[in-house]
């Protein structure tokens, strides 16, 4: 099957509004009719500001978290219809940095996914093992739990459609990018679990991506493996020349 590739930034705790509106004017005419989705998933304050300079380009505006209630009284969260009003398209969800030092479970993670849902935005599930789960022989165990307990009680048509990143965690901010072959098999272990789970047809239409230190340098050999979907990039997004270098992958590779 042939799944459209995406290349997500992740922007994490950086650039504000004015930053953002400067940044995506500058990448939009670079990556004009890339073959891939173009993501921006940028905080809550740029969200806006991103939304409208993105408007009339081909680069979608995501969130990087949200709460699973609707509304209510929860100081400093910000809900599914939230991010929509302020133009969010996306949002990325379960990322290791917000399982880590924010102590967030598979289960608010799957309560947060079913809102996402619900309210039309795609989710973008995060997925990874710690460096010592990788070197006890943990990988598979932990990413299929992962991926069991965010995707509970959801049908297989939706879980089709939400596109799983995985990023193994000694691999984010380390410059210690997963070899190709590592990525492959790891991405191809996930979607045996979900075709095993929620069917052949589910797995075959589910994108995953690859996340951690991914740089221009490096994504045409991750994109040459069948299971790898797409990147999503932490620090080589917030430079637009870089980031548009990794969306033009296939052009880097033929040249
Ligand atoms: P990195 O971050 O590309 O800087 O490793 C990836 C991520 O955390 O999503």
């Amino acid at each position: 099957m042939n799944r459209r590739p995406m290349i997500a930034g992740n922007w994490k705790m950086y650039k504000t509004a004015p930053e953002a509106k400067a940044y995506i004017q500058e990448l939009a005419p670079m990556v004009a009719q890339a073959k891939a989705d173009v993501l921006l998933a940028v905080p809550f304050t740029a969200l806006h500001a991103a939304s409208a300079s993105a408007h009339g380009t081909d680069i979608l505006i995501g969130a990087q978290n949200m709460h699973d209630a609707d509304e209510g009284a929860f100081t400093g969260e910000v809900s599914a219809h939230m991010l929509k009003d302020a133009g969010a398209k996306c949002v990325i969800l379960g990322h290791s940095e917000r399982r880590q030092l924010f102590q967030e479970s598979n289960t608010f993670i799957n309560r947060k996914l079913k809102r996402a849902l619900q309210a039309h935005l795609l989710p973008i599930l995060c997925i990874g093992e710690s460096q010592q789960e990788r070197d006890e022989g943990k990988t598979g165990q932990v990413l299929c739990k992962q991926l069991e307990e965010c995707l509970a009680g959801l049908a297989s048509e939706q879980i089709g459609d939400i596109v799983v990143a995985y990023e193994p965690i000694w691999a984010i901010g380390t410059g210690r990018t997963a070899t190709p072959e590592i990525a492959q098999k790891t991405h191809a272990q996930c979607r045996d679990f979900i075709a095993g789970n929620w069917g052949k047809s589910t797995a075959a239409r589910m994108r995953i991506l690859y996340g951690g230190s991914v740089k221009p340098e490096t994504i045409a050999d991750q994109m040459a493996q069948p299971d790898i979907d797409g990147a999503l990039v932490g620090g080589a997004s917030l430079d637009p020349k870089s980031f548009a270098k990794i969306v033009t992958f296939d052009i880097i590779g033929r040249s």
